[in-house]
């Protein structure tokens, strides 16, 4: 009897388990799920923080009510100070509101992701007030560079828009500014302009083995061309550009069919809804007209046009050569030393092509901006440069060209190497700011890292070493140069991994996915360590708001 109860209770608890399962692999592919949430922020922090506890709630990374109702207990009491401008009392609420994390995290009241993420929202707030990092002016830097320029692919006019608005900034601030201009490969651009439409700009990828345009390339009218079979054309699709939705028939067979009813150009619009624009492969076919392709939302929103009237496009696909990408290096050098320590920090301010580059990497390039701002009134011995980089997804492109024009002697002189890399993602997963080597042993940046973390009180367990490359610090670390990658990853990512947000290198690579919270957390850390490295001592810690250029 007893064995056949334990057997009864395995095989419900498999049943659970099962539930459970399925309910977890249901949950990570829908919409509004855990594994697709971004941290709330809606500018009121403690109201943001109740909502992520709720979330933590629903999906168990927070135990039951009683916490819940702790946590929020906390919260609304700060809220009150806050309202009232009692600024102290904020701040020694929200320092026990850490212990009362640290509690519930020992009893296992909390997840490891819920005491992460409510432990950089207590940093924000206090980093807000005590601090003279500020991420509301990166927040506006980093809107400047990703939504009113946007893509900054290497060699692009966007790239150089974004270089000349950064070293603006920078010069604004006294700094020595340069604009460098390092050499890349041919880079084929790509553009599909809406005539009709305001000439807006719907993000285009060239599918190989098609032909590239020529001059201003090929403007046409679309047609609406089904999923590209024969009897999706009729006599009305010559001189157009047909726009035909993926699947069904094969790509190839596709433009087979558009040029024999003498379209001048096919756009393939996705089947599917994704972040990133889709592939697909001609075959054998070699077609003489152009071939592109778009994602589902933009095609299925220039069929819906076409049932209005007629859409013109521009399609243009050339490859250009002699391109330049280009750094902008800014410098503060001390009065009356001669060959000075050297202390850097890096970033690259290019995306990858139609990606806005939001967190990869206008986070990290105003990160470095907002950090130039403040060290701006420094004037030790050593000296501070500010390195915003071209051509990091070619491969390092732009820092590899600017150490190599470095001296030797410059080369011995600098100590240290902070790369500020997609510092801000909202994603809820990526809860810990990952300090990243090439080797992935500590040294002089993940030290007095640690260093400072412990001095602003923020626990060591949201800052692990890891090992990594794939930026702009291993030029560094080659030249012997101690360096480190900052970037917030999923905790227990395995040596070498790099477990990030879904919208990494793609159209969703947006500032709504950007977190402040994660950003100051970032901020306040690295400026705490490299005041320390320098000697700096910042005698006013009220935020002032940055100087900005406006919008072109
Ligand atoms: N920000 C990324 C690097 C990165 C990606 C760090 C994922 C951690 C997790 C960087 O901009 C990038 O994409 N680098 C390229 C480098 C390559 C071209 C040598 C990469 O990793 O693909
Ligand atoms: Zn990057």
């Amino acid at each position: 009897m007893k064995r056949f109860g334990l057997k009864k209770v395995f095989s419900i608890a498999i049943i659970i388990a099962f539930l459970l399962g399925t309910n977890l692999m249901g949950d990570a592919t829908a919409a509004g799920n855990r594994i697709f949430n971004d941290m709330p922020h809606t500018g009121n922090v403690f109201a943001d923080m109740e909502k992520q506890i709720d979330y933590f709630k629903e999906d168990g990374d927070i135990r039951d009510d009683i916490t819940v109702r702790s946590l929020k207990m906390h919260l609304s009491g700060v809220n009150l100070f806050q309202k009232q401008g009692q600024t102290d009392k904020v701040l020694k609420q929200m320092e026990s509101f850490k212990r009362l994390l640290d509690n519930q995290k020992s009893n296992g009241a909390i997840s490891g992701i819920a005491f992460d993420v409510l432990n950089t929202y207590t940093q924000y707030a206090i980093g807000k007030i005590n601090g003279p990092f500020n991420s509301d002016n990166v927040m506006q830097h980093i809107k400047h560079l990703s939504v009113d320029i946007g893509p900054r692919e290497a060699g692009s006019a966007a790239e150089r828009a974004g270089a000349e608005y950064i070293e603006s900034v920078l010069k604004s601030y006294g700094y020595e500014t340069t604009i460098e201009e390092a050499p890349r490969s041919n880079r084929t651009e790509l553009l599909l302009k809406v005539l009709s439409d305001n000439n807006k700009i719907i993000p285009l990828k060239a599918v190989s083995n098609a032909p590239q345009t020529t001059g201003d390339g090929i403007t046409g009218n679309l047609y609406s061309a089904g999923t590209g079979q024969p009897g999706d054309f009729t006599s009305a699709a010559s001189g157009k550009i047909a726009l035909i939705q993926n699947g069904g028939i094969t790509a190839g067979d596709k433009a087979k069919n558009a040029m024999a009813a003498g379209a001048i150009g096919v756009l393939i619009y996705d089947n599917q809804d994704r972040f990133t624009l889709p592939t697909v492969s001609l075959g054998t076919v070699r077609p003489n007209i152009p071939v592109g392709t778009i994602t589902k939302k933009d095609g299925e929103a220039f069929v819906s046009q076409l049932s209005k009237g007629n859409v013109q496009v521009q399609l243009s696909i050339k490859t250009l050569t002699n391109q330049k990408t280009v750094n902008v290096i800014a410098v503060k050098k001390p009065k009356g030393v001669e060959n000075p320590e050297i202390y850097y920090v890096g970033s690259h301010l290019d995306s990858v092509p139609f990606a806005p580059g939001a967190n990869d990497n206008a986070s990290g390039t105003s990160t470095l901006m907002e950090l130039a701002r403040i060290f701006k009134d420094y004037n030790g011995d050593k000296e501070l440069r500010f390195a915003a980089f071209g051509g990091e997804e070619l491969g390092f492109v732009g820092s590899k060209y600017h150490i190599g024009n470095l001296s030797q002697d410059e080369v011995k002189r600098t100590k240290v190497q902070f790369q500020m890399d997609m510092t801000g993602t909202a994603w809820v997963p990526a809860s810990q700011l990952f300090i990243n080597t090439v080797d992935g042993k500590t040294n002089l940046v993940t030290q007095s890292t640690h260093q400072a973390a412990e001095k602003l009180d923020i626990n060591k367990n949201l800052l692990p070493v890891h090992m990594l490359s794939r930026s702009d610090h291993v030029p560094f670390h080659e030249k012997g140069v101690p360096s480190a990658l900052f970037i917030w990853m999923e905790p227990g990512t395995p040596p070498g991994g790099a477990n990030i947000e879904p919208y990494y290198h793609s159209l969703e690579d947006k500032i709504e996915h950007v977190s402040p919270e994660r950003i100051q957390l970032t901020g306040d850390v690295v400026f705490k360590a490299i005041s320390d490295l320098i000697g700096f001592q910042k005698n006013s810690s009220k935020n002032e708001v940055a100087p900005l250029k406006k919008a072109s």
